[in-house]
């Protein structure tokens, strides 16, 4: 009898943890649908959803909740084949008036021709600080993690857990950091055939209509602050382990670089970086913008 109950009960927490493993990835719960409706297809229960590029629209997905600092992560599967012309995206962005953005924008190409990574950060509207990077796979074969961790320390994007740009918090130095205005996160795709591959000169190619992009695995449950609209302030989560009395900030809110992350990140701009504004002498001849001559290692 008592191994019976200790069975259902072991069956009973099974069941509880799968439920709560199914329950945490969700678009169609996490996410409204606020541009191209027929185009964004939801799978596998929510987990899964497909955004796609035809003759008539694009989509894009909202985040129904909005988040003060997090750590968002999503794995993307890029179109495959032609896609040029196409822009897929993964964003957070505050909207309004002198808005903070930060973005993932993968740029199609022409068939067999690769992708373009192009990043941007915008603070209290200002962007201008665009980054491009080619990438070390073929990005349309599997899915891949990209991550957008914004903490009051640093803005650090990822790619399958190796930092790829940071923007660090130099506000005291009068660079704005976005540090006050709660962020919807962003999916979607869209046509921008007159400057997105080879500057405009590749136009996109109806005739491989539709251009799919897939989605999964959005899991901010305990990685980033909600913001509650009644209160006008965000809810963070406490770390794992902090206990009743303590309660500690996640570790995700105290990230920063470290030796071994300004290591690996120098070598994906040795090696993967085919832009970054910070050099580009034309824009600004008058020396770089503040926050590019501030030395690393300082914040
Ligand atoms: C979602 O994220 C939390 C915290 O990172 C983790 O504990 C949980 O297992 C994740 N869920 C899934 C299904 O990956
Ligand atoms: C497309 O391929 C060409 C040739 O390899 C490359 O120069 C370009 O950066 C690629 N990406 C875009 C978006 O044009």
């Amino acid at each position: 009898m008592r191994a019976s109950g200790l069975l259902r009960l072991g069956l009973l927490v099974l069941a509880l943890a799968v439920a709560a493993a199914v329950g945490s990835h969700d678009f169609r719960r996490d996410f409204d649908v606020v541009w191209g409706e027929g185009n964004a297809r939801f799978r596998d229960g929510g987990r899964q959803v497909e955004l796609s590029l035809d003759e008539r629209t694009g989509a894009r997905l909202q985040s129904k909740e909005r988040y003060l600092f997090g750590r968002f992560d999503l794995e993307i599967k890029l179109v495959p084949g032609e896609s040029a012309g196409t822009i897929t995206s993964f964003y957070i962005c505050t909207g309004g008036a002198r808005h903070d953005e930060v973005d993932f924008e993968f740029l199609g190409n022409a068939s067999g021709e690769p992708y373009l990574l192009h990043t941007n950060i915008f603070s209290d509207g200002k962007g201008e600080r665009e980054q491009q990077f080619v990438l070390w796979f073929d990005p349309t074969t599997d899915f891949h993690t990209y991550s957008i961790l914004w903490n009051p320390h640093n803005i650090i994007l990822y790619i399958d857990g190796t930092p790829i740009r940071v923007f660090r918090n130099n506000a005291a130095r009068g660079v704005p950091f976005p540090a006050r205005k709660p962020v919807h996160v962003f999916a979607s795709i869209w046509d921008a055939e007159d400057w997105a591959t080879q500057g405009g000169r590749v136009k996109t190619d109806w005739a491989s209509a539709p251009f799919v992009a897939a989605y999964r695995r959005y899991n901010v449950s305990s990685s980033a602050c909600v913001w509650d609209e009644g209160e006008g302030r965000a809810r963070c989560p406490a770390a794992a382990g902090g206990g009743r009395r303590r309660r500690r900030q996640a570790a995700w809110m105290e990230q920063k670089m470290d030796w071994w992350s300004w290591m690996t990140l120098s070598w994906v701009r040795m090696n993967y970086m085919v832009y970054d504004y910070c050099d580009d002498r034309r824009r600004f001849p008058h020396g770089s913008p503040p926050e590019c001559v501030i030395p690393i290692g300082r914040s």
